[in-house]
């Protein structure tokens, strides 16, 4: 009913959401993973179609439906991630990136499975950085150009302001959306504080769904200014 009576205030934007935790592999049975249960990025997907967009979603590893009239790509490591989007943002007007993309990744990735070897002591696993999928974005000619508009988040346990800041400065990016804390992992509900170039802005405490509808809107406010 919302969505029937909302302006479509996205139409003709080509959105292009980030969502979930990315899994990278050791060995064919173990990985290393974040926490993130998806529900706000595909809550924003689901907003951005209501709000007239063409939403690609593109999706780690989470069990969750997908939005009605959304394309969805579904990836694991963050290497598959960064090669999804850098292929469909070249089409997007709008890039959200709520994933929550493993920082790193086993420096190799064992064929088969690896057995304890009986001496007690634990396999010693080399890590190296992935790439930065949003600050790469970021920095295309397209975005800086202002023909693609990107939006991060920023999960943080402390400081949640000074690291949003730093993180939108440091990332490129003209809109940062920081999760009001306490951890809110695969919960319904959520608190935003927007941080962009003239200020912050919060969203106060309601279901992801809301919050996702409220984002929507300020980023469109923001598209055509
Ligand atoms: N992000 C990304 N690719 C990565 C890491 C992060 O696209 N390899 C994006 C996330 O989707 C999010 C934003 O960058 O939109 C911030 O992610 P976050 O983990 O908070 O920031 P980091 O730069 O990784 O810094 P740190 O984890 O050390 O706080
Ligand atoms: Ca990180």
């Amino acid at each position: 009913l919302i969505a029937f009576f909302q302006p479509k205030l996205l139409r003709g934007q080509r959105v292009l959401v980030t969502a979930g935790p990315t899994y990278e592999a050791i060995d064919p049975v173990r990985g290393i993973t974040n926490r993130s249960s998806g529900k706000m990025g595909f809550a924003i997907a689901r907003a951005a179609r209501e709000a007239g967009a063409d939403v690609t979603l593109v999706a780690g590893p989470v069990h969750l439906p997908t939005p009605r009239g959304v394309r969805r790509m579904d990836v694991r490591s963050a290497q598959e991630m960064q090669r999804a989007v850098e292929s469909e943002v070249l089409h997007a007007s709008v890039f959200v990136a709520t994933a929550a993309v493993a920082d790193w990744r086993p420096a190799s990735v064992a064929e088969q499975k690896i057995k304890k070897d009986g001496s007690g002591k634990p396999p010693a696993l080399d890590f190296v950085e992935n790439d930065d999928i949003l600050a790469g974005v970021a920095q295309s000619s397209r975005a800086k150009s202002g023909a693609l508009y990107c939006v991060g988040f920023a999960a943080e346990s402390h400081e949640l302001l000074a690291h949003a800041q730093a993180k939108r400065v440091r990332k490129g990016v003209p809109l940062l959306v920081g999760n009001i804390g306490p951890a809110t992992f695969g919960q319904d509900d959520n608190a935003l504080l927007l941080v962009d170039e003239r200020g912050t802005k919060e969203l106060s405490r309601a279901d992801k769904l809301n919050l996702a509808r409220q984002l929507v809107t300020e980023i469109a406010l923001r598209l055509t200014k």
